[in-house]
């Protein structure tokens, strides 16, 4: 691309400079943010800003960051049973959650290149419930922390189906719901029935960090 592109972009989205006529232009601004942002990312060239301006933007980034995750975290809100505390999401990796017959099961993975700290091969999710005492049944003693995922070469400690592929990592299976249902929530799906969990999914979400 398509610098140019990108830098019109930048121009064009001058007329967004605040949020107080959110909805409708910050839906259309939705598709020139995300696709001017992929092109700028993958763009080869040297950027033309200087050091001042490269900072302003990881600033603005950064705090649109933590918005965009402080928002995710509201995705499983409301999950019953209600009585059970959100699961902590693991960094570089993500928690897939879901409920059947009342009982809230989360399995949490990790990216590529990163293993879990603990081994738990045959534990491949994690249930809160009534018969739990609607706390988090977890190798991390008493908390809301399921797992940990740090760097690592090798990945043995999880189950195969605990990480995310290379080239599919958390947020790009999450951006692409035809990837959700495929790649992951069927797995998981499949490995409850397998256990005898029986019945309809519900509040079913995958958070990513
Ligand atoms: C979603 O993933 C599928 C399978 O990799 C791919 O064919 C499709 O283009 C992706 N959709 C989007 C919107 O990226």
């Amino acid at each position: 691309m398509a610098l140019q592109g990108a830098l019109m972009w930048i121009c064009s989205l001058a007329v967004l400079s605040s949020c107080a006529d959110q909805d409708e232009s910050l839906q259309c601004g939705y598709q020139h943010l995300t696709s001017n942002l992929k092109a700028v990312g993958e763009c080869e060239d040297s950027l033309p800003w200087s050091s001042q301006e490269r900072a302003g933007l990881l600033l603005n980034l950064r705090n649109l960051m933590d918005k965009l995750y402080t928002l995710q975290l509201r995705e499983c809100q409301g999950a019953e049973p209600n009585k059970c505390p959100q699961a902590e999401v693991p960094e570089d990796g993500g928690l897939l959650c879901t409920t059947v017959s009342n009982k809230r099961y989360c399995k949490p993975m990790c990216n590529h290149g990163h293993d879990f700290s603990f081994l738990r091969r045959s534990r491949v999710y994690e249930e809160c419930s009534e018969q739990t005492g609607f706390k988090w049944q977890s190798q991390f003693f008493g908390g809301n922390k399921l797992a940990v995922c740090n760097k690592a070469k090798i990945q043995v400690s999880g189950a195969a189906s605990a990480y995310f592929s290379e080239d599919q990592d958390c947020l790009t299976i999450k951006s692409n719901s035809s990837l959700i249902q495929s790649a992951i929530m069927g797995a998981f799906g499949s490995e409850l029935r397998g256990a005898g969990v029986q019945g309809d999914a519900e509040n079913s979400c995958l958070l990513c960090g």
